[in-house]
């Protein structure tokens, strides 16, 4: 579904991203692990078009979106749910969910049922439908990142991209969000998932990529990088 090739990107002269390449076949759920400072953010904003790469094929169901806008790679099908929680503050929750199906409303996506999408995130997220009146800017960090994702998936997304949903967030709440992850892996959702928590992320992930220093040093199916001595010894210590 997914398919990117030979990726080089960065912020002006600063390359980040060196040759990275990942697959993410339809229906899987892909995941992106390595330490802070590696390039994780910076694939997935190359991805959806908030960096324009400097190389490299983006390929979504087979056409390249490498160079198009962020707005374009979205009406591709591409959500991706940021980093630290983005959502719209002075709107409500279910405000902030009609916003993630903007695409749709405007014609540009199928619409389908929004209705009934907006109906299905409450089910996913029973925390955000007790709150769907109450202004985004209110809710918990653990909400507000939940709410990051239920808005990602309005779009009705091919493939999810989602960057450390897991990130500040109580123990608790991590479960909460990885039990979601796990939900939406059994509806078949394509998710490219990036994580500083790799040892959770490998137990949920079909297939996994390390990316070090802006280069993919290591990847295969998720069972064998949780055995690969290489990987434990660098992310999934004592520290993890
Ligand atoms: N907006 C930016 N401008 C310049 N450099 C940046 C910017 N954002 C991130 N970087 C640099 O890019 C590198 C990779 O960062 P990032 O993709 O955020 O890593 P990760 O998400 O894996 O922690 C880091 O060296 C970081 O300092
Ligand atoms: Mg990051």
């Amino acid at each position: 579904m997914l398919h990117v090739e030979g990726l080089v990107a960065g912020y002006g002269k600063v390359q980040v991203l060196q040759q990275v390449s990942i697959a993410v076949p339809e229906g899987d759920l892909v995941t992106l692990i390595g330490s802070n400072g590696a390039g994780k953010t910076t694939t997935l904003r190359a991805l959806s078009g908030m960096i324009v790469p400097e190389a490299g094929q983006i390929r979504i169901g087979g056409e390249n979106v490498a160079g198009m806008t962020s707005a374009e790679i979205t009406r591709r099908g591409l959500a991706h749910s940021p980093e630290g929680r983005r959502v719209f503050p002075v709107m409500t929750v279910a405000d902030n969910l009609v916003m993630g199906a903007f695409t749709r409303l405007t014609g540009k996506r199928p619409k389908g049922d929004v209705q009934a999408d907006i109906a299905r995130m409450y089910e996913l997220f029973p925390r955000l439908a007790e709150r769907r009146g109450q202004l985004a800017g209110t809710l918990s960090g653990g909400e507000q990142q939940m709410l990051a994702m239920a808005r990602a998936l309005m779009l009705n997304p091919k493939v999810l991209l989602l960057d450390e949903p897991s990130m500040g967030l109580a123990p608790k709440l991590v479960e909460e969000v990885f039990a979601i992850i796990r939900q939406l892996k059994t509806q078949k959702v394509t998710m490219l998932l990036v994580e500083q928590f790799a040892a959770a992320a490998l137990e949920v992930a079909d297939y996994g990529y390390v990316l070090e220093n802006g280069r993919i040093s290591a990847h295969g199916p998720a069972a064998h990088l949780r055995d690969d001595p290489a990987v434990r010894a660098a992310y999934l210590g004592a520290a993890h």
